[in-house]
């Protein structure tokens, strides 16, 4: 059978994108074949090099305007994209190639904290300032619209009245290392 593979697209630090590297490292039947990143310097370009998966660096003109992206993910093969705390808007033409195979993650329980410029400690400040109780991840499909695609999976965890932002985003990462990897390998293998 035909190895799958997996492009991860991020933006910034990469814990999420690492996780997925270590966890696929000598699979035989799926492979990490590419990173794309949108942030020249990004520290997720270093966490590739680590791994030996091979990096596409782009501008915003390329990603909007250009075809080196969906050629590069074309020549790959690519089976599955998994967003992995990548903040741009994926275009029209991106998720036409790649109906119901573009995955994103995003550190809460959507619908609630989704939506333009809910990202990162935004969104667990957001949280906190509500008062909820728990909070979690959401694994969905990926639209033409900000955190609106289908829901995968989603997984919850308690919240302590004392929490502060930080705790909760302690938590909530947990949650996303835990359970990003796992889920992008059942996906995966179904294509
Ligand atoms: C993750 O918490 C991910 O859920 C979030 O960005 C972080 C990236 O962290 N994504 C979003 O907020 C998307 N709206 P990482 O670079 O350490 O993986």
């Amino acid at each position: 059978m035909r190895k799958k593979k997996i492009a991860v697209f991020a933006s910034g630090s990469g814990t999420n994108a690492e996780k997925i590297f270590q966890y696929f490292e000598g699979r035989q039947d799926v492979e990490v074949s590419l990173l794309c990143c949108n942030k020249p310097g990004a520290y997720v370009l270093e966490r590739a090099h680590k791994y030996h998966v091979a990096s596409l660096v782009f501008s915003r003109d390329d990603f909007y305007h250009g075809t080196s992206v969906s050629d590069k993910l074309k020549a790959e093969s690519t089976d599955l994209i998994v967003l992995a705390g990548f903040m741009w808007l994926v275009p029209d033409y991106l998720v036409a190639a790649f109906e119901n195979r573009i995955v994103n993650i995003h550190p809460a329980l959507l619908p609630k904290y989704g939506g333009k410029g809910m990202y990162g400690m935004h969104v667990h400040n957001a949280v906190k300032e509500a008062g909820e109780s728990e909070s979690g991840i959401t694994i969905h499909f990926v639209n033409n619209r900000y955190d609106e695609g289908d829901i995968i999976e989603q997984f919850s965890c308690e919240l302590d009245p004392n929490d502060s932002p930080e705790d909760i985003a302690r938590k909530v990462q947990k949650l996303e290392h835990e359970n990003y990897p796992k889920v992008v390998d059942n996906l995966v293998l179904k294509y």
